[in-house]
């Protein structure tokens, strides 16, 4: 590890540091702080996420300045924002400060949450941009707790922000980890399943979260061989940290457990869900498009377990079924 990596990595504690003392013990991070506490975040999980906030007032610069760390280092740690005389401002102002570390833990940027999303059209998050320590592409939120917690259990859950992961902590649910605000990539499902043999993704329960699935799924399917995957779909308009918030913590993880389903079984919730199944032209929509997935099931056993579901569900004979999803097989090959 070279020594800029390390003075960028040192940037960051500092400025985490100072950014969770801001949010805890200052008049100028109250408000946050109180809104912290109405998401139902505890001064515990505060300090271990090690929270902090960004205050309307220069922060970082001053501070960083009287301690007469080199410009160009400042420069690029991604903390700041050069203005046209090349002077540096804070990036981050007035947000919510949650660091984001490596796999070793060490903070490597910051993605910081505007207290109120009205009347604005800032963006609800602002990401650190990529850095010589920062590459979007390989970080997972909480990467580095949960993957001491699969080893020995061997599971991880994947879900879309990074307050579903907090929430998830906050329930006992310590494995959770989550892409930084981009869909998932190849390099992340690596670090994955080298820790790993199952993940279940978790996304929100809106029509974005349920495509995402579906892309995670597909790619995961691609890349990885050995991943294990489960899916859990959350009831329809609520993401993790939501539903722990109206149902409680016994409920949430009742709820990881009780939900999961195989990847086939989602995806065939999901290609019905906006079709009337009374209707034939539907009905057969449907059939089609479920037998397009079931015919690229690898395992024969798994196969027939969805056919025999459209044979009792449909009342129809299982030949013609077989007979269809080989035509299906032929035209697409
Ligand atoms: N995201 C982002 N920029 C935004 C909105 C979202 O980078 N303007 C990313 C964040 O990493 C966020 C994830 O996408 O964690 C999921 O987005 P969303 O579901 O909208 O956010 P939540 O995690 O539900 O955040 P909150 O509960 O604070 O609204
Ligand atoms: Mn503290
Ligand atoms: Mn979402
Ligand atoms: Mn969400
Ligand atoms: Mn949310």
């Amino acid at each position: 590890q070279n020594s800029t990596t390390q003075t960028l990595i040192d940037l960051h504690e500092q400025a985490a540091k100072l950014y969770h003392h801001i949010l805890v013990n200052t008049q100028a991070g109250k408000q946050a702080l109180n809104y912290l506490q109405k998401r139902g975040l505890s001064a515990d999980i505060i300090d271990q996420f090690n929270i902090g906030f960004a205050p309307a007032q220069r922060l970082l610069s001053p501070f960083f300045k009287e301690k007469d760390i080199d410009y160009q280092m400042l420069r690029q740690s991604g903390l700041f924002i050069e203005d046209q005389e090349g002077k540096l401002r804070d990036r981050f102002v007035d947000r919510v400060m949650f660091p984001i570390k490596n796999s070793q833990g060490k903070i490597i940027a910051f993605s910081g949450r505007l207290l109120s999303t009205e009347n604005t059209d800032m963006p609800k998050y602002l990401n650190s941009p990529e850095t010589t320590i920062f590459n979007k592409r390989k970080v997972l939120f909480n990467f580095d707790i949960a993957r001491k917690s699969a080893r020995k259990e061997q599971k991880m859950i994947l879900f879309e922000g990074f307050m579903d992961v907090i929430a998830a902590y906050r329930a006992g649910v310590i494995n959770g980890i989550a892409s930084m605000g981009t869909s998932l990539t190849e390099e992340q499902i690596n670090m994955i399943e080298r820790v790993t043999s199952h993940l279940d993704v978790c996304y929100d329960g809106d029509a974005a979260g349920q495509n995402a699935i579906n892309r995670a799924v597909a790619l995961i399917g691609t890349q990885s061989s050995r991943l294990e995957l489960g899916v859990v779909a959350m009831p329809v308009g609520v993401d993790p940290d939501e539903y722990l918030q109206q149902n409680g913590p016994e409920k949430f993880q009742q709820w990881l457990k009780d939900a999961v389903e195989t990847p086939v079984a989602f995806t065939l919730h999901f290609l019905r869900q906006d079709l009337n199944l009374d209707n034939e032209a539907d009905q057969l929509k449907y059939l089609n498009s479920a037998l397009r997935v079931i015919a690229k099931v690898q395992s024969p056993l798994e196969q027939d377990v969805y056919l025999n579901q459209l044979v009792s569900e449909f009342q129809l004979n299982k030949e013609s079924l077989q007979a269809q999803m080989q035509q299906i097989v032929r035209q697409t090959a």
